[in-house]
């Protein structure tokens, strides 16, 4: 991003007359987000990457070498933000800038939890640079509640040195969602130290409050953090807004909160200028199927917000949220070129889009190319673990009966600790297909640790004989649920000559494969690629009869101690509230 310092000279000529601007847009019906009007029949100078003009007369600007664009009265706005989303998964940075500039998100501003959790800084710098020189904008922050409870996890985290190397470079914003609240509320050191270091550099630190209300949200708010993604319903967001928090109205993959909250913004009349859309994170299927930041401005006015206030909060807010009002946020003198143009106000799909006044899309297509990155070896060599047997997921007993503690699903996400009485053969305790009692088994894979633990799971219900994944929150161990011990093996080996992704097995066959070479937590195929991949992993346990539409989520929350009640890591069986781990067989 230019340094507007650099730029005023030239700017301040253009605005003048005195020197030629490089494209003026005509006729255009102008979002204007600062005054919530549409103003007709304006005109838009740009010089280099910002806007010089704005006005009913840009023919001042105009000589031979300018580029003029009829807009013949379609509507323009500034360029869309997503404030808070984990781009380290799935697919690569570029390939996700392919279809949400195609959703008029000009910027992202990503938070690369999962790419830290696997590799640490130097992670977290490769990571970075996947997401320079590419025609849309990419700030970073670093992660913020890593590990959730060190007494379990393995995860690697950013140290404080780290931390503050790392906000020197400039596209590093600040602080990344601070999830374990806990932390803040009991002012664990290395955490109040983390957030001390950041407001001392004015970085801004992004929140995650859920769970916490009154003395421990004025605790959390005190400390600095100002937003949350985290509401789902308005009386959230209202406590939220009152104790001068910014909120992330969150639409996307993880969550879908829009229905619950925006009717009660419109008939409470709340102040609509610290709010925010973000997605948290799309998958494959979702941004395409659904759209991006423009689903949520569609969402939006279905249920009753102005165009104008959606666009609004797809755009300016977001930038006044990270003090970059100056640079991004609306059309305005002096602002950078990141413009959207749309036919009408209902689809929101911009038919032209514009980033730091270069056209990238064109009739709803892109005209850019985005540079092929050079990936360091060393990333891709992270699934840090042995070939598989059987043996592997075996559980012993001698007992002709056992009764085993099982992680019950009650969705994808959220479990329950249960029991299930089994009948073990030959000196085995193997899984039971017929009441839906199946193995999962964890293996540190980043660490190199040799740590593992092989417990038990309900209520999946799928028929297919393992699903395997080296994806997860944000232990990213290799996490395994069959229904036999041949199949967990086949799946993990699988996984580990792909160096990492997801796989699912059945009968000793590869049913559905999606290679996530990337820290065994992204794709380096194309992002149609990826799509079939995932479309296939999904259909092949879904149509198989599992009682879950999206089965990918199970291995990727299994492991996350943010959530109650039962998780499994490398480590062992954890009771999430009475922080003990617990045996496989009671
Ligand atoms: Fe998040």
């Amino acid at each position: 991003m230019s340094n507007l310092s650099h730029s005023i000279s030239s700017l301040n000529s253009v605005a003048m007359g005195d020197k030629n601007a490089d494209l003026v847009l005509k006729n255009c019906n102008l979002l204007s987000v600062y005054t919530r009007e549409i103003i007709p029949k304006t005109q838009i100078a740009i010089i280099n990457d910002r806007i010089a003009y704005v006005g009913p007369d840009a023919s001042h600007t105009i000589n031979s070498k300018t580029v003029v664009i009829d807009i013949k009265d379609k509507y323009v706005s500034p360029g869309f933000a997503d404030p808070h989303l984990h781009i380290d998964q799935f697919v690569l940075p570029s390939e996700f800038a392919k279809k949400s500039l195609l959703c008029g998100v000009t910027s992202l501003f990503s938070d690369p939890i999962d790419i830290v959790s696997v590799a640490g800084y130097k992670g977290f710098l490769e990571f970075l640079k996947l997401g320079e020189d590419l025609p849309i904008r990419i700030f970073q922050v670093v992660p913020g509640g890593l590990p959730v409870d060190a007494k379990f996890s393995n995860c690697k985290t950013l140290s404080l040195s780290q931390e503050k190397s790392a906000i020197k470079h400039p596209h590093v914003l600040g602080m990344g969602e601070v999830f374990s609240w806990t932390k803040v509320t009991l002012r664990e050191p290395k955490t109040m130290k983390s957030l001390s270091s950041m407001l001392e550099c004015d970085c801004i630190i992004n929140g995650h409050t859920a769970g916490a209300s009154e003395k421990k949200l004025n605790a959390y708010v005190s400390s600095g953090i100002l937003s949350c993604h985290e509401p789902i319903n308005f009386d959230q967001v209202l406590e939220r807004l009152r104790l001068g928090m910014w909120i992330m109205i969150r639409e996307g993959s993880i969550r879908r909160d829009l229905k619950e909250i925006i009717p009660r913004v419109l008939s409470h009349g709340t102040y609509l200028n610290r709010l925010m859309f973000c997605s948290d994170g799309l998958d494959p299927l979702d941004i395409t199927n659904f759209g991006h930041i423009d689903h949520c401005i569609r969402e939006s006015i279905k249920l009753g917000l102005k165009p104008i206030d959606a666009v609004t909060m797809a755009s300016k807010n977001n930038f006044d949220y990270y003090n970059m009002g100056k640079d991004l946020g609306g059309i305005a003198p002096g602002k950078l070129a990141d413009i959207l143009i749309f036919d009408n106000l209902k689809s929101f799909k911009p038919n032209k889009v514009f980033v730091g006044g270069k056209l990238v899309v064109s009739n709803g297509n892109l005209v850019t190319k985005l540079k092929k990155k050079v990936i360091s070896p060393w990333i891709k060599k992270t699934v840090k673990l042995k070939k598989f047997s059987e043996n592997d997921f075996q559980i012993k007993s001698k007992k002709k009966q056992v009764l085993a503690n099982t992680i019950f699903m009650q969705t994808e996400i959220i479990t329950k600790l249960s029991s299930a009485e089994l009948s073990p053969n030959e000196g085995l305790v193997r899984a039971s297909l017929d009441s839906d009692v199946w193995k999962v088994a964890t293996f540190d894979r980043t660490q190199g640790t040799n740590k593992k633990s092989v417990g038990f799971l309900e209520n999946f219900g799928a028929d297919i004989g393992a699903f395997a994944s080296s994806w997860s929150f944000h232990e990213n161990d290799l996490i395994v649920i069959g229904s036999n011990d041949t199949d967990m093996a086949i799946a993990s080996n699988h996984i580990l000559k792909n160096q990492g992704g997801l796989v699912v097995v059945k009968s000793g066959k590869i049913l559905a494969s999606m290679p996530l070479q990337f820290g065994g937590i992204v794709s380096t195929d194309s992002f149609e690629k990826v799509s079939s991949n995932f479309e296939s992993i999904t259909n092949s346990i879904v149509d198989s009869g599992c009682k879950f539409s999206r089965p990918h989520l199970i291995p990727l929350f299994l492991p996350f101690l943010a959530l109650p009640s039962v998780r499994i890591l490398a480590g062992g069986i954890v009771d999430v509230k009475k922080r003990c781990y617990i045996p496989p067989i009671i």
